[in-house]
């Protein structure tokens, strides 16, 4: 992590407190005790994907408290902002699979961020999972945040909103300095780099083309072509899926770049990533990683 050390180190000494935006003087995140230690582990995270998305609903309350019970060095989230503008966790870009909006208002292929967060918070997002989680609610942003940081550190995956409402919620709540952003849009990644510099970012991949299509699948594996895009973006962190090799891993840490993989759910695969070099596994499942770094 050369760049939080050296911002680490430089703000340390005294030299720098401020960064310059474009317009402004805005000043560098100085990162919490825990994060910094956990950015610099000379060992593998164990992250948990959506919460601890194997034993309870997807992005609740429930699944963010089994993680932290699980001991996960980072617990995954995604948000979208609703139509009025209030940002909350979920996955989808509908909300069909994973609440019973189908059924109580009737539609197919609800648009997730289509809906006011008075709409959204009539919904059952346990049921589909099991009946013992029937009528657990959406939780906003900031109730989730405030349910995970207590025990744990939040990687918040956006998938659907804008960088000044995600920035200022966490300035509010004193957290900017404490929580790990990500997402597939490399522009938002930017955006962000300038709002908060110093803060911790993870460009998440493989991305789309220009176009909007996909790589074909032999063309999705993390290359220096990648890493020279994501160092531009001002990110800490690569989350890419299984398409990793040794030798990408290895240009990523000369880089000063962490290799996360998404989204590990067999032992053996996480067996075989760990021993490539990855630095944290994102996984449904965060007791099966913790085996997975004991088994070697
Ligand atoms: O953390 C990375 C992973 O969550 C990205 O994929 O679709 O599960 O959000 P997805
Ligand atoms: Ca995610």
């Amino acid at each position: 992590m050369f760049k939080i050390l050296l911002n680490s180190c430089l703000a340390a000494a005294g030299i720098l407190s401020l960064s310059l935006s474009s317009s402004a003087a805005t000043e560098s995140v100085q990162l919490s005790d825990r994060l910094q230690k956990l950015v610099e582990a000379d060992r593998p995270l164990v992250i948990a994907h959506r919460g601890y998305s194997m034993a309870a609903p997807e992005n609740t309350i429930p699944a963010f408290e089994l993680a932290l019970l699980a001991n996960a060095d980072l617990v995954e989230l995604d948000y979208y902002h609703s139509s009025d503008g209030v940002p909350f966790s979920f996955h989808d870009g509908t909300l069909n699979r994973t609440s019973n909006a189908e059924s109580l208002w009737n539609e197919s292929r609800i648009p997730t961020a289509s809906k006011t967060w008075a709409e959204l918070e009539k919904l059952d997002v346990g049921s589909w999972f099991g009946s013992q989680f029937s009528g657990a609610k959406i939780p906003t942003l900031a109730e989730s945040l405030d349910a995970i940081q207590p025990g744990s550190i939040t990687l918040i995956e956006r998938k659907q909103g804008d960088p000044e409402t995600l920035i200022h919620l966490l300035k509010e709540k004193e957290i900017l300095n404490d929580v790990i952003i990500q997402a597939f849009d490399w522009k938002f990644i930017t955006e962000c780099n300038e709002l908060a510099p110093g803060a911790v970012l993870g460009a998440l991949g493989p991305p789309r083309r220009a176009d909007g299509t996909a790589y074909p699948v032999e063309e999705r594996f993390l290359n220096a072509d990648f890493l020279d895009q994501i160092e531009k973006t001002g990110a800490n962190v690569v989350g890419w899926n299984r398409q990793v090799t040794p030798e990408a891993i290895e240009d990523a840490h000369r880089r000063g770049l962490r290799v996360w993989v998404y989204t590990i759910n067999d032992l053996d695969l996480a067996v075989r990533l760990l021993d490539m070099g990855v630095d944290g596994i994102i996984s449904d499942n965060p007791a099966m990683v913790w085996k997975a770094i004991a088994t070697r």
